[in-house]
């Protein structure tokens, strides 16, 4: 299946790149949907990622992200990471909102679901600063507007950043190859990319250490951690 998925990437011209929380995993990033160790087995996303858990308690949640936003400030790069970064040919379309694809050089970079090193008001004045991930910020008012500030990510319920979701859905249409990368592509709009490449023509490589609903329509599976196996497809 590793000669097989090489052997599409080498013929595309046009490469996608769309990865989900398994591309950090090797970094020491917790994925959502793990059974055991997923951030969504130990945490109730409607308390810590909604906007209704933040207005029920909006010091939980703050606290909740600096706990998060400190994980991501230790974690390094991965060997996937570097290797996606080593081709400045390949668009990454991402769902992490970690930096780990900016540390390792990648680029471009469309963040589908926001950013954890940004915080943004969440009155929607448009205010919107970079945090230090390493020693993020508290519970703090907006300067603009007074309303409180809250980390520049997609919560539940919330609509994707329109210009990144229109870039994204831009470069799947476009693209001759899609590589989709440690993601359970059960989360829409964003899992529905996968659909709209393929049914736009590109040939889609699916890298995950289980089967997942992208496999249902890759046309190259290969099973294993993205730290190991992106280095050999991309190498
Ligand atoms: P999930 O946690 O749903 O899925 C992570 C996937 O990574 C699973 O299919 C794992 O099998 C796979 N995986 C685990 N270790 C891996 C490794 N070493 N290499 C490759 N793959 C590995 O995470 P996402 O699909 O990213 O949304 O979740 C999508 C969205 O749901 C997230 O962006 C987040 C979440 O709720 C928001 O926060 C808006």
């Amino acid at each position: 299946m590793i000669g097989a998925a090489r052997r599409l990437l080498a013929d595309g011209r046009r490469i996608v790149c769309f990865s989900g929380a398994g591309l950090s995993a090797e970094s020491g990033i917790a994925t959502f949907r793990d059974a055991t160790e997923g951030l969504w087995a130990k945490y109730d996303p409607t308390v810590l990622a909604s906007p209704e858990g933040f207005a029920a308690d909006p010091q939980l949640v703050i606290d909740w992200y600096a706990s998060r936003r400190r994980t991501v400030a230790e974690a390094q790069p991965n060997p996937a990471h570097t290797a996606l970064a080593g081709r400045d040919d390949i668009v990454n379309v991402t769902q992490n909102v970690d930096d780990l694809l900016h540390r390792a050089g990648a680029e471009p970079i469309i963040q589908l679901h926001g950013r954890l090193d940004a915080d943004r008001c969440h009155g929607e004045c448009g205010h919107w600063e970079v945090v230090s991930l390493s020693e993020p910020p508290g519970l703090r008012d907006c300067p603009d507007c007074g309303q409180p500030m809250r980390p520049a990510v997609v919560w539940f319920g919330e609509a994707l950043p329109p210009q990144q979701w229109k870039a994204a859905e831009q470069a799947c249409r476009d693209c001759d190859t899609l590589l989709v990368i440690g993601t359970s592509a059960i989360v829409y709009p964003a899992a529905g990319l996968i659909g709209l490449a393929k049914s736009a023509g590109a040939r889609i490589i699916v890298v995950n250490p289980q089967r997942t609903e992208a496999g249902r329509i890759a046309d190259v599976e290969v099973l294993g951690p993205a730290g190991e196996v992106v280095p050999e497809l991309l190498g």
